[in-house]
């Protein structure tokens, strides 16, 4: 059984750990800009992480259950605990739009950890006007992390955690480091994670600085994606594995397993 993460995440890779694990680098610390639920962190046993993602309110929810001060925990259980109906998710997702800058960033993990696990499907998405616009996810019993908040602050110890773009945390990827990348899917227009989206030009960049980095650094690295991005990959040289993954959030609804790849690129050393 895969260890669960705090938050619930569009492309959580906690379904396919068993594919994923035998193609991850074998380093002592592994880099990954896409962290997203840090599913990947919590089923692996690296000494060191970096891990990094470009959302802000993720990564200052990871900062604060790093430390993990116990005010925390109970202020998000007893939102856990008080405001399961519509109106006051509804309220307190205006709230976290309208008066987020003035919160502490304590106060900005509770109000996202809550609307995370009582929005619909756990779904992450913001507009430019309005913000986090997820709708209420209407479940009878929203369960609270307790456990995989204290998992994840024991396993953070030893890892760095910021919010950056990408092509900034590739900068900060030292020799012998390992690369892990899982970014928005190649034509998957539904799982839109934050405001600027990820274009197919941010796929090629991404994947030309990843070859980049293995030719110049020796770095491993490994990247899931969608089948549409197959070609790109291995017009690059990457190795790419074709595995079935489960997939819980469809543009359709469906719940059916989908075809994806990893693509790997071995270390030099
Ligand atoms: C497929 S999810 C990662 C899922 C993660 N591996 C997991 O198991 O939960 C993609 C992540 O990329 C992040 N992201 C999107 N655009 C980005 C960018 N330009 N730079 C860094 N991260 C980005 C999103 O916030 C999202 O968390």
């Amino acid at each position: 059984m895969a260890n669960k993460t705090i938050l619930k995440w569009a492309g959580s890779k906690v379904g396919i750990m068993e594919q994923l694990r035998p193609h991850l680098p074998k380093t002592k610390r592994l880099v990954e800009p896409f962290a997203g639920s840090c599913a990947v962190m919590m089923n692996t046993d690296y000494e060191q992480y970096l891990i990094a993602d470009v959302n802000q309110d993720l990564i200052n929810l990871y900062l604060i259950a790093q430390s993990l001060p116990l005010d925390f925990i109970a202020n998000a259980e007893y939102y856990f605990q008080t405001f399961n109906q519509k109106h006051s998710y509804y309220n307190i997702r205006d709230k976290f739009n309208t008066t987020k800058k003035y919160m502490t960033p304590q106060g900005v993990a509770v109000n996202f950890l809550y609307l995370n696990r009582h929005c619909y499907n756990g779904l992450c998405r913001y507009s430019e006007k309005t913000g986090f616009n997820v709708p209420f996810g209407n479940y009878k019993n929203p369960y609270f992390p307790k456990k995989e908040i204290i998992s994840f602050a024991n396993k953070a110890q030893e890892s760095e955690i910021i919010c950056l773009e990408w092509q900034d945390t590739l900068s900060l990827v030292d020799f012998g480091d390992g690369v892990y990348c899982d970014p928005p899917y190649k034509g998957d227009g539904f799982t839109r994670y934050h405001a600027a989206g990820f274009s197919d030009a941010d796929q090629e960049a991404l994947a030309v600085a990843l070859k980049d980095i293995n030719d110049s650094q020796g770095n491993p690295v490994t990247v899931s994606n969608s089948l549409a991005a197959k070609e790109l990959y291995l017009d690059l040289g990457f190795t790419v594995h074709e595995i079935e993954a489960p997939r819980k959030i469809a543009a359709n609804g469906s719940r059916k397993s989908a075809t994806e790849i990893i693509a790997v690129l071995a270390g030099v050393k």
